[in-house]
């Protein structure tokens, strides 16, 4: 095990051994950790028993739960025809049985929608991105075969393959990932309550935002909260943005997102107080890290500079990041409660803590473990912080009896038409405009390409409008 010398002699990012004690140094180097954040937030890879793979029954469950608004959602994009290949990107894919399952049913349920309608069904390429440090080999390896137009009918059964050409694109949804109007599709499951970084007065000491003594934001001061929610605003913002550019004009936009009620303020970020306490970002998290202080295993500089960089947003906040970017046409938004786990698995822990704390570690290792680790700067001493975690979560009995819900936002959208503004006969302008808003009036597939108007600019300019923008503006020339 590490001693107490070791927060001090090892190298921490975001603290380097020499500047422990002098703020001004801190801040500068907080901000170097928050801004690294993208190189060393990822789930933890591999299959073993801590890895993302194993814990991930609960984003599993919300795409289960959210199924049926998927299958929706699809039935109202627009059906591409006479496009070789339909685009399809998992954004915030990591690795695990969800990754594949997700793109199986998505690609499962637009080729039934090409059969009913009976159009010439598309080759499908699907593009799996997350942050470079996601591991991307065991997702690779664990790419059934390939299996277009039932080529293996005979000798595979269609689950263990594969009906998509496959490839990964490591980086930021934050950042451009594709070229402009690459995309038709383009999902993003449990990966946006990420934000890209720690707002730097949630580190600094002297700030009021400053989040001493916690790991998170739940029940954080107000100040500490309003930084979270600015940084996630931002995010949102920049994730739209992009999509926006990189997306075909009637593609879908399909996100699930942690979330909160949209009731609850911000500091609330879980809902109710049962689901709030018993979260694994909250109380046994800060004990574990107070009891790693107690015991002079870190000091408390450590301790308080580690923060968790998610925040669940409300629908409110995410339908005004929709608006203000005025690319997409929101289709429907949901806030759904995902329960925590099954009844079985309930009464299971119940009759054994010690094996519900230990399921808890792991679910914060497989979370937290490559954050922790890069932090502390020793994988000794994270494992020491699990530990401490695993034992505070078994100990809190009084919870188990508690039935806790995890909440989700889930939204799909579609990429508004592009309008290109270009001097062109009036009566064309016209019938392509009435067509546009009554196609969207009647909620048909929309037109998807291209339009061309004239609104008497001699140099062309490009913009986005929604339909009553096409008709006020056309009604004014
Ligand atoms: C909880 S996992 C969800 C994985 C999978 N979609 C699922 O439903 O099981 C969240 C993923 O989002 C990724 N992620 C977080 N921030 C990201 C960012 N800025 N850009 C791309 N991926 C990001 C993480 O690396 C992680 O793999």
């Amino acid at each position: 095990m590490d001693g107490p010398t070791i927060a001090a002699s090892q190298p921490i990012v975001g603290i380097s051994s020499v500047d422990i004690d002098g703020h001004k140094k801190c801040s500068r180097n907080y901000e170097k950790w928050t801004a690294d954040l993208h190189r060393i937030l990822c789930m933890q890879g591999g299959d073993d028993d801590g890895s993302y793979a194993r814990n991930s029954e609960a984003p599993a469950s919300a795409i289960d739960l959210s199924k049926p608004f998927l299958v929706e959602a699809i039935n109202r994009m627009k059906l591409f025809r006479g496009e070789s290949s339909l685009r399809i990107a998992d954004l915030g894919c990591a690795t695990g049985i969800n990754t594949l399952s997700a793109v199986d049913f998505l690609v499962e349920n637009l080729e039934k929608r090409y059969s009913n309608e009976s159009v010439k069904k598309p080759e499908f390429e699907a593009f799996f991105s997350d942050l470079p440090s996601n591991d991307f080999n065991t997702l690779f390896r664990s790419l059934p075969p390939m299996n277009i137009k039932g080529l293996h009918q005979h000798t595979r059964s269609s689950i263990n393959s594969r009906r998509y050409y496959a490839a990964g694109v490591p980086g930021s949804f934050y950042d451009r990932l594709f070229s402009t109007g690459k995309l038709h599709v383009a999902i993003s499951l449990s990966a946006l309550h990420w934000m890209s970084k720690i707002p730097v007065a949630v580190v600094d000491k002297n700030s009021k935002a400053w989040n001493q003594g916690r790991a998170w934001i739940d029940s954080a001061r107000k100040e500490v909260v309003e930084a979270y929610a600015e940084q996630s605003e931002q995010d949102l913002k920049a994730f739209l943005h992009c999509r926006a550019e990189e997306m075909i004009s009637g593609g879908l936009l399909y996100i699930l997102m942690a979330g909160r009620p949209d009731a609850e303020h911000p500091e609330h970020q879980l809902g109710d107080p049962d689901s709030r306490a018993k979260h694994p970002f909250t109380n046994s998290m800060d004990e574990a890290w107070d009891d790693l202080v107690t015991e002079g295993l870190i000091d408390e500089e450590t301790r308080d500079s580690f923060n968790i960089p998610a925040y669940m947003r409300s629908i409110e906040e995410v339908r005004r990041a929709f608006n203000q970017c005025n690319a997409f046409d929101i289709g429907r938004i949901e806030f759904q409660r995902v329960p925590e786990h099954s009844k079985e698995k309930q009464e299971e822990w119940i009759r054994d803590p010690l094996s519900y704390g230990r399921t808890k570690a792991n679910l914060v290792r497989a979370t937290l473990k490559p954050m922790i680790e890069a932090h502390l700067g020793s994988s000794k001493l994270s494992e020491e912080m699990f530990k401490r975690f695993e034992t505070r979560a078994a100990a809190d009995t009084k919870m188990l009896h508690k039935t806790c819900y995890y909440g989700i936002i889930v939204v799909f959208a579609i990429r508004k038409l592009d309008f290109y503004c270009n001097p062109l006969h009036h009566q064309y302008q016209m019938s392509y405009a009435q067509r546009f808003v009554d196609l969207q009036r009647n909620r048909h597939d929309p037109l998807g390409d291209i339009i061309v108007l004239n609104f008497s600019n001699a140099n062309p300019k490009r913009s986005v409008a929604s339909s009553d923008d096409v008709m006020t503006r056309f009604a004014e020339e």
